[in-house]
Order: C-alpha cells, then sequence, then structure tokens
C-alpha cells in the first residue's frame, strides 16, 4: 500500500464520494511561509540515515501561496494536477513573475511535487468524485532547493487547504501528523512564528507567535539567494563525512534552552550574536563562494549572517527595515561580484504559519514579465 494511502486511512478518510458532489467550481486560497533555522544542531544518523535535530525555526513573511479548485475532470478521472507559477523577488517591491522559470517548473514531473503528495496523503482521491479532479495553482516566491522550505510550504499550503475545500473536518493536530510524513519541514510550516523542531525538526512546539504584519519586535532579514540550489542530502552527507573520526560533541542540547525562552522581544544584536548552524561548514565546503557572500553582508554592515538550513540561501540580519533594505540595495550593486547570486530579498519574521486568505496577493494578477 503506498504511504499516502495508508496516512488517509490512519487520518479515517475512506470513500465519502457523495460529500464531494456540492464542491465542484469552489476554490479556497492558503499561503505558508518560507522559514529560515534561528540555530540549527545535528546530531547522529539514526538507522534510516535521518539526522536528529534541534533547531528553532523563524517563520518569514515571504510565502507561497496555494489556491485549489474542484472542476469536472477531462478524461482522467480524480486526478491531482498542479500549475506552478514562479515569481522573482525584489527588495521593497512586489514579486515578478519569471516565464523562464515557470516553464522550467511546468517541465517536472507533478506527482514529485510536494503540493501534489500533500493532496494524496489527505485522501483528496477518495473524496472526489470519479468526474472531478483536483487543481492545484501554486504562486511561488520562495527559491527551490535554497533551505528556505519553498517545496514544503507548498505542501503545508495545500494540506491546510485541500482540508477546507474538501471539508476533511481534520484537526490541526491531524495535519501536523500527515505533514510529518511528507516532510521534515513541514511541521514548522504550518505552526508558524518561532518553533521549536526536534527529532527529524518535525516535533513542534511553537515558542513566539507570528504576526500579520511587522511590529517594534520582527527581525529583519536580507536575503541573498544563489542560482545553483543545493540538495539537502548532500549537505547532510558531507557534514557526516567531515566528522566522520571525530568523537561527536553531543550539541543537541545547546542553545536552544535559551531559545526556548526566547520571547522574541530579544534585540537583533542579541539574537545575531545566537545565529548557529551545524550544516553551515558543509554547505560552505560545497559552495565557498557562501562565505564570502557573508562576509560582504557583514562589510555592509549586517549585524549577522548564516546558512538558512542547508543552504544555499545566505540569511542576513539587519538592525531594521531601512537597513535591510539598505543592505539590500549594496549587495545588489555588487552583484558582478558574485556571479552566483541570482536574487536578493528583504523579509520579516516571525511571520503566521499557514493561513487561509480571502483572496491572492495583487501582484500576483498584475503579475507582469
Ligand atoms: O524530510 P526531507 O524530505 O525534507 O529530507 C530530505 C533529506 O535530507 C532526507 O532524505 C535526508 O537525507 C536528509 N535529512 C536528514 N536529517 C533530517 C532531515 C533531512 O538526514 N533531520
Amino acid at each position: 500500500m503506498p504511504p499516502e494511502t495508508r496516512l488517509a486511512e490512519d487520518l479515517g478518510i475512506g470513500e465519502m464520494e457523495a460529500d464531494a458532489m456540492g464542491i465542484e467550481g469552489r476554490s479556497v486560497i492558503c499561503s505558508a511561509p518560507a522559514k529560515v533555522n534561528l540555530n540549527l544542531f545535528v546530531g547522529q544518523p539514526d538507522d534510516s540515515g535521518y539526522h536528529p535535530l534541534d533547531t528553532v525555526f523563524q517563520a518569514l513573511s515571504l510565502r507561497e501561496y496555494v489556491r485549489a479548485e474542484v472542476r469536472a475532470s477531462r478524461g482522467v478521472d480524480r486526478a491531482i494536477s498542479v500549475q506552478t507559477l514562479v515569481y522573482r523577488s525584489q527588495p521593497g517591491r512586489s514579486p515578478r513573475l519569471s516565464r523562464a522559470a515557470t516553464d522550467e517548473f511546468a517541465r517536472m514531473d507533478p506527482q514529485g511535487h510536494l503540493a501534489v503528495r500533500a493532496a494524496e496523503a489527505l485522501g483528496a482521491r477518495r473524496v472526489l468524485a470519479s468526474n472531478q479532479r483536483l487543481v492545484l495553482t501554486v504562486h511561488k516566491t520562495i527559491p527551490v532547493a535554497g533551505g528556505m522550505a519553498g517545496g514544503s510550504a507548498d505542501a503545508a499550503a495545500t494540506l491546510v487547504a485541500a482540508n477546507h475545500l474538501l471539508g476533511l473536518g481534520l484537526s490541526h493536530h491531524d495535519l501536523l501528523v500527515t505533514a510529518a510524513g511528507l516532510g521534515a519541514d513541514i511541521p514548522a510550516c504550518l505552526t508558524g512564528g518561532n518553533c521549536r523542531g526536534t527529532g527529524r525538526g518535525d516535533q513542534i512546539e511553537p515558542l513566539t507567535p507570528g504576526t500579520e504584519k511587522p511590529g517594534p519586535d520582527s527581525k529583519w532579514w536580507v536575503l541573498v539567494f544563489q542560482k545553483q540550489g543545493l540538495s539537502t542530502p548532500e549537505v547532510f552527507r558531507r557534514l557526516d563525512q567531515m566528522k566522520a573520526g571525530r568523537p561527536d560533541r553531543n550539541t543537541l542540547a545547546g542553545l536552544s534552552t535559551t531559545f526556548r525562552r526566547a520571547t522574541g522581544s530579544e534585540s537583533p544584536e542579541l539574537l545575531a550574536s545566537l545565529l548557529s548552524n551545524d550544516l553551515q561548514q558543509a554547505a560552505v565546503e560545497l559552495r565557498p563562494e557562501l562565505a564570502e557572500i557573508g562576509g560582504a553582508l557583514l562589510d555592509l554592515g549586517a549585524l549577522g549572517w548564516m546558512i538558512s538550513g542547508s543552504g544555499p540561501t545566505v540569511a542576513a540580519l539587519a538592525s531594521s527595515e531601512h537597513h535591510a533594505l539598505q543592505i539590500a540595495e549594496s549587495i545588489n550593486g555588487a552583484m558582478p561580484l558574485f556571479p552566483g547570486v541570482k536574487d536578493v530579498a528583504v523579509a520579516w519574521g516571525p511571520g503566521q504559519g499557514t493561513k487561509l486568505e480571502g483572496r491572492l496577493p495583487s501582484w500576483v494578477t498584475t503579475a507582469k514579465d
């Protein structure tokens, strides 16, 4: 039995075809946040190859938007389809649709898309009538393979959207269980705010709630996206190679204790001094230019920098929105020195977790090439 079907059965989702008759033509929009890891401690891999983590996620204002809609099927019964529109970030301005990146996405196998896998995991096919299909449209602003949970945000938004659209009635806890079965970062995208992740990063303890709009305690980030992504398993493998033969400094009970008491009102200077990431050295060994970008951000006045998750996005902390925009503008000006850089963005956190939206943001409808 495929794991997705087993998950659906565990959640008690059976054949509910009749219930689906009234939902054709309805749509639901959900958004889910990108994340950075404020700290990330990595232990020795378990038998399955996964590494135990102790990390604090911060949800950012950079978000994916997923629209889920039930339509009459066209040939294939109960199909689940996905279309992804990719937008490029620009500091202080609305994201802009990228035709080239969107076309590239269209060539990917939809069955590998985490949004489709999330809908399958909820048993969406079992709820659709035989003459219906589920159509997912993802508006993507989080970089692919950037260490910021872009795919996980698509899955989290789809879980909440499909639960609502198809009337599945699953609780937040049910969705967290499904999310953890799909990928390590998805529960953090559902939860939002500052939250601690243990286990594979999927056991979540909320610390500080996220806000809808930036406030006095919000932290401002400059994010430097790379043209080429990094593979998460490859970065973990490199870390294992680097640790081989060295005694493990059991870091798993380390700084997260400090963050457990975090109120969100700590100063950006204090937060900058606490940033740490066990995967950073491995990511930098694979991509030495990432350390040069971090150094340049410090030279431009950033309070601190780190690799986001397994990278390769470089995240630098600023003291205010104005400061972040200034740094972003300067690093944009220095682009010729860093040919691997794709885009620079400014975002704040902690933002809210996955949530229903009344409408898509205006830049979706007004997006131009
Ligand atoms: O769970 P997710 O699909 O995000 O993980 C991708 C890969 O990253 C895993 O297959 C594993 O190789 C590595 N990983 C790990 N330990 C974690 C999370 C991810 O080794 N805690």
